[in-house]
């Protein structure tokens, strides 16, 4: 019996998972795959209701389930609460205590959405890249924290980027792994010019490297690595990098693949692991059936592989978006007007996959 925990959040969070959920107990129920579901309140939503992110009994719910799947947190109604009661933390909270320290990001433009991605035809065609973020550790987690007094009346706001060794090689090894599987090359990125920490970063990544002598190993400073991802982004395949500079590398990554709402996450600990779109809660098209529903299906397809390897479902969600991308329909994010194509909303989306399915 699979045990899931479903958090769905706020704005198009509950919407996207919605579909997702849809398709995936389709694929469960003809396949008779035995399961169970256990839903609660996370963010905004467990805000209003109980007045924290997330509650004992949420992340108690997590903590049995062999898997998360989440939507999205957040919204402009919490964004001036203190930063321990905002939605975020409930996220941040989830991936924290369940250690789900690797987080899998893909990023993977379809031939037919090449018109969707801002950049030039030549340039993203064929992108196929992984981003491996660390997610447990880093500027996020670092102590000190906070926003201090000085005595000259002044205010402090202090971070702390800090990496272990052992934190450093257990997602280097994650990323070494996963290269294996696609075309051997590892890109660790850091910016170890300046920050000592990831001059540790990159020494680490450097000494496990030697345990995986087929996979190539190349270092890039961050900043570097924010412009070759727009000017060729197709020369990446694995990149392994801080939490932080995964935050943000991967939004960019997100680009070259058309449309943030087509890009799914895994966030894993082992085989335990939480699956969510990369992008939020997107409040200003919530409620109106307007969102793309494909990040969270595809999430929903790595939960498949990487907690359950069920490696054939996973390919089978993933053939079926892929048609249903071929065939024309397309939400708003990724409509562009071309021959051929239909725009249609989250359901008409999450209901054309299924259909794919029963094909
Ligand atoms: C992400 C998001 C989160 C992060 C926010 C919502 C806390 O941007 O998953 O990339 O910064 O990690
Ligand atoms: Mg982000």
């Amino acid at each position: 019996m699979i045990k899931l925990a479903l958090f769905a959040g706020d704005g198009i969070g509950t919407e996207v998972a919605g579909e997702a959920v849809n398709v995936l107990k389709f694929l469960f129920d003809s396949n008779s795959v035995r399961y169970e579901i256990e839903e609660d309140l996370v963010g905004g939503a467990s805000y209003d209701e109980y007045k924290k992110p997330i509650t004992e009994k949420a992340l108690k719910i997590a903590k049995d389930a062999d898997a998360v799947i989440f939507g999205a947190v957040g919204g402009p109604k919490w964004e001036s609460l203190p930063i321990e009661l905002r939605p975020e933390k409930a996220l941040l909270t989830l991936r924290y205590d369940l250690e789900l320290y690797a987080n899998l990001r893909p990023a993977k433009i379809y031939d037919e959405l090449i018109d969707a991605s801002p950049l030039k035809k030549d340039v993203v065609q064929g992108t196929d890249m992984m981003i491996v973020r660390e997610l447990t550790g880093g500027i996020y987690f670092g102590q000190p924290r906070g926003i201090f007094d000085l005595e000259d009346g002044q205010k402090k706001g202090v971070n702390t980027l800090v990496y272990t060794t052992k934190e450093i090689e257990r997602i280097a090894k994650i990323a070494f792994e996963i290269s294996r599987k696609r075309r051997k090359k590892v890109l660790s990125v850091d910016k170890a010019n300046v920050l000592e920490c990831t001059e540790l970063w990159r020494q680490v990544v450097a000494r496990v490297s030697k345990e995986y002598p087929d996979v190539e190993l190349t270092n890039m400073y961050v900043d570097n690595c924010s412009m070759q991802l727009i000017r060729q982004p197709k020369s990446f395949d694995v990149i392994v990098t801080t939490n932080m500079f995964g935050d943000i590398l991967s939004d960019e990554s997100s680009m070259v693949a058309g449309s943030i709402g087509m890009l799914p996450s895994a966030s894993l600990n082992g085989k335990k692991g939480m699956y969510e779109p990369i992008h939020g809660s997107a409040p200003d098209i919530a409620g109106q059936n307007k969102a793309n529903p494909i990040a969270a299906i595809l999430s929903v397809a790595m939960m498949l592989r990487y907690s359950f390897d069920m490696d054939n479902l996973a390919e089978k969600i993933e053939v079926a978006v892929g048609k249903v991308i071929k065939n024309g329909y397309r939400t708003a994010d990724i409509y562009s007007n071309a021959a051929g194509t239909k725009l249609v909303g989250t359901k008409e989306m999450g209901r054309a996959v299924i259909e794919e399915l029963k094909k």
